[in-house]
């Protein structure tokens, strides 16, 4: 156990020691839980937070611009380019050189879901679960591949045990245990307004987790990246739990990646609105980036190009294709900025935990994004939003589990009209409530050329909701 003389100096010389304020009263237990969590604390970091608060958030840095991107295949020429990127991409997975790796240590507060948000039932017809999707994807192409791609899943301290319980309770949805690794992310503490350190119940600490730029860091810090390195693996599929749409392992992705030489790459979509919430691809200081739509002014958010087009139009997806040497590099020599997001955050008063009502802490986080400016070549690839993107993140309206249900049912009535199934609902979302809905497993087709092989055209039609496999 760490020594209680230490802690209680280190506290003292950063201004914390309220943190022991209920020491005394502590069992043994509770005693070694809070200096365990104390333990874990880089104060040297907490310094440095405290300082940053003071400043005030970190400015937008220099004059944005709208980065290169390689847009959706217009002509004959790029299809073939297409066809040539997705046959490098093919072969780099026969070869077993692509890895899978989900960032899922968020912690799902917006749609208040009680568990592991890839727990969460999003099959339009069977309630399938987010991580089913991610895994029946994962399996079925490495079936068609003839390879294993390893799944790499980021955790963490206060979602692990419940997410290791749910895949072994579903026997790991098919998956070799030896190619599953999970690595928890870092905790890091949040700071009140004046930077005083929280407890969050009587023997514990407030902390979140490091923010998805923390998965960089541990997959080296985890083992993760020595694993990849002993099994050939050269480019990571990085992908969050929320979007059953991402396509993990793209082949034109991947090799339009390799073809461009690049070290990290991004999909991208035309963004809804100027004011949908999601980051947008620039370049800034002529280095890749993307700026989060909270730092996006209303005169860039709003800005038109001479053919009509919003000037930043590509919404960041959160999908990258990431190489091996590039993670050890930023992992093992650079730093990512701090990002400071004011929450409500529960804490102990010294008799009972209270629940606040107004914003009364900061947390701290890092964004997987901001490494590509240290990428030596980097790529955007647009993609289509209704073949990549049904995100589940609120509870109702926009990005919701009803959405994303009627996202993932035109996109497959979209399949089965292309293989000569007449669908009666193939342009509209169906009603939200009552479907009907429609269901095609990753193991029955993993896209639209397979389904078409294995159904007869104008062999049925579709009247109900339907599922296959
Ligand atoms: C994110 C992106 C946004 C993008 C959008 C697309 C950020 C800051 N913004 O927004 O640019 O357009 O997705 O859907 O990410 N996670 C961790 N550990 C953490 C924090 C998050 O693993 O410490 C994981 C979550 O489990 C989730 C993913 O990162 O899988 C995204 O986190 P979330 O907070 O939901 O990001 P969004 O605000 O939706």
């Amino acid at each position: 156990m760490p020594n209680l003389d230490d802690i209680r100096a280190t506290l003292k010389k950063h201004g914390q020691e309220h943190l022991l304020a209920t020491w005394d009263a502590l069992d043994p237990e509770g005693r070694e839980r809070l200096l365990d969590d104390l333990a874990r604390i880089d104060f040297a970091w907490v310094e440095a937070r405290r300082k940053d608060l003071k400043a005030g958030a970190a400015g937008p840095g220099g004059e944005i611009f709208p980065a290169p991107v390689v847009e959706l295949p217009k002509t004959d020429a790029d299809r073939q380019q297409f066809a040539k990127a997705k046959a490098v991409g093919e072969d780099a997975l026969r070869q077993g050189k692509a890895a899978a790796f989900l960032v899922a240590g968020g912690q799902g507060t917006r749609l208040g879901f009680n568990g592991p948000k890839g727990a969460f039932p999003v099959g339009p017809v069977s309630g399938r679960t987010l991580f089913q999707w991610h895994a029946e994807q994962i399996l079925a192409r490495s079936i068609r591949y003839r390879s294993v791609i390893p799944w790499y899943i980021m955790t963490s301290r206060e979602n692990d045990a419940d997410t290791k319980a749910f895949f072994d309770q579903n026997d790991y949805f098919g998956l070799a245990r030896e190619n599953v690794v999970f690595f928890q992310q870092d905790m890091v503490p949040c700071l009140d307004l004046d930077g005083k350190m929280l407890l969050a119940d009587v023997d514990r600490v407030a902390m979140n987790p490091n923010g998805h730029g923390g998965s960089l860091f541990g997959l080296r810090t985890s083992g993760a990246l020595d694993d990849m390195r002993r099994r050939g693996i050269e480019y990571i599929s990085y992908f969050q739990v929320d979007n059953p749409l991402v396509t993990i392992c793209d082949p034109v992705f991947l090799g339009l990646h390799i073809l461009a030489g690049s070290e990290m790459s991004s999909k991208v979509l035309m963004k809804a609105a100027p004011d949908e919430r999601i980051g947008v691809a620039c370049l800034q200081d002529g280095k890749p980036t993307v700026v989060e739509y909270i730092d996006m002014d209303e005169t860039s958010q709003n800005a038109v190009g001479p053919d009509g087009r919003l000037t930043f139009w590509a919404g960041s997806i959160a999908i990258h294709i990431i190489n091996v040497p590039f993670v050890e590099r930023v992992a093992g020599s650079e730093s990512l900025p701090w990002h400071q997001s004011r929450k409500k955050v529960p804490y102990f008063d010294g008799a009972r935990v209270v629940k606040p009502k107004t914003e009364n802490a900061v947390k701290f986080e890092t964004f997987v994004f901001d490494a590509l400016p240290f990428a030596d070549a980097f790529l955007n690839l647009e993609v289509s939003r209704e073949h990549e993107f049904a995100p589940v993140k609120n509870a109702t309206g926009v990005d919701s589990a009803e959405s994303s249900r009627q996202l993932l049912t035109r996109y497959f009535a979209e399949w089965l009209v292309q293989a000569g199934i007449p669908v009666p609902f193939p342009d509209n979302l169906p009603s939200a409530a009552t479907g009907p809905f429609l269901e095609i497993s990753p193991l029955y087709a993993l896209d639209a050329e397979e389904l078409a092989g294995k159904v007869k055209p104008g062999g049925f039609a579709v009247e109900r909701s339907l599922m296959l496999g």
